[in-house]
């Protein structure tokens, strides 16, 4: 068993304690979280010590090559969530709910959020922006789901918001922001994600909430922060925005690797005696010896 992480108020061995994110806000203690999309990254981020898993609709754009998280389909989600959720025991995994399998109604919300828990095994999930979305979050955790918000930059709406930009730039807009981070609070939500926003605003929605913060691209001074796994570990061959902090360059690292590999297969360096399988010496004999004798059949 590992020993107990001195910065946990409770203890137990198995998943993180939802109440504990409150705890660690309270002590002023920082949240850390990161994406994932598979069960190694899940057993990686486990083992790293961190506290929360997205399993976010970044994979749409980081790990299925497209332009946008939009055309992500819940499906997508289900698996990702099923695997990272075998690989990750002590953090929370938190499921995306995607674009389109929350918008229409409570109704559909609920049985998404049920299926990405009961199929998927996530502990949370995640809904975008204020608007229509505080109702669908407040359902979703009246039918018993922890729900994460999600205000700035929301990718899924990213054309009405102008792009892929910072938000809250303005001091209407900025107000705005930290109403809509106020009312997802207010539906239930246990932590709110605030993306691409000044400092200043977020500084000012984590004063306002009672709740944790997760900042992205949002200054220091957020609960936690988020970063997407492909971007901060240099796997991602894609424009990363200006508040990615690169930790690794896995990417590179690949490259070199395969290349050493495909030189090795081509020059016979590869494989070597201990790559390969050997046979009981008798055996071998009788199978050479038996290959003399035995015609081929044509
Ligand atoms: O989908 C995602 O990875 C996210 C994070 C950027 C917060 O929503």
């Amino acid at each position: 068993m590992t020993d107990k992480p001195s910065r946990y108020a409770s203890w137990t061995t198995g998943k993180l304690p939802l109440p504990e994110l409150q705890e660690l806000k309270r002590r002023g203690e920082k949240i850390v979280m990161v994406t994932a999309y598979d069960a190694p990254s899940g057993r990686l981020a486990d083992a790293a010590g961190v506290d929360l898993i997205l399993v976010g609709d970044s994979s749409g754009m980081v790990v299925h090559g497209r332009e946008s998280t939009v055309p992500v389909t819940l499906d997508e989600i289900l698996f990702m969530t099923q695997w990272v959720s075998r690989g990750a025991s002590r953090p929370l995994v938190i499921a995306d709910m995607p674009f389109g399998s929350y918008e229409i109604s409570d109704e559909q919300a609920i049985g998404n959020a049920v299926r990405l828990v009961k199929e998927g095994s996530a502990d949370a999930v995640k809904v975008e922006r204020g608007g229509t979305s505080v109702a669908r979050a407040r359902a979703i955790v009246a039918a018993g789901i922890p729900v994460m918000g999600h205000v700035g930059l929301t990718p899924q709406t990213a054309t009405v918001l102008g792009g892929f930009k910072a938000q809250g730039r303005t001091a209407d807009r900025a107000r705005q922001l930290i109403d809509d981070a106020l009312e997802l609070e207010a539906a239930g939500c246990f932590a709110i994600v605030i993306e691409a926003v000044p400092a200043t605003v977020a500084r000012a929605a984590t004063k306002a909430l009672t709740v944790p913060t997760i900042g992205i691209g949002a200054g220091a001074d957020t609960d936690g922060q988020v970063l997407v796994w492909h971007d901060m570990l240099g796997y991602y061959e894609g424009h990363s925005p200006r508040f990615v902090k690169r930790y690794a360059e896995i990417g590179d690292a690949i490259v070199d690797a395969l290349g050493r590999y495909a030189s090795d297969v081509r020059s016979g360096a590869f494989p070597e005696e201990q790559h390969t399988y050997a046979m009981p010496e008798e055996e071998r004999a009788q199978f050479q010896e038996g290959s003399r004798e035995t015609p081929r059949v044509r």
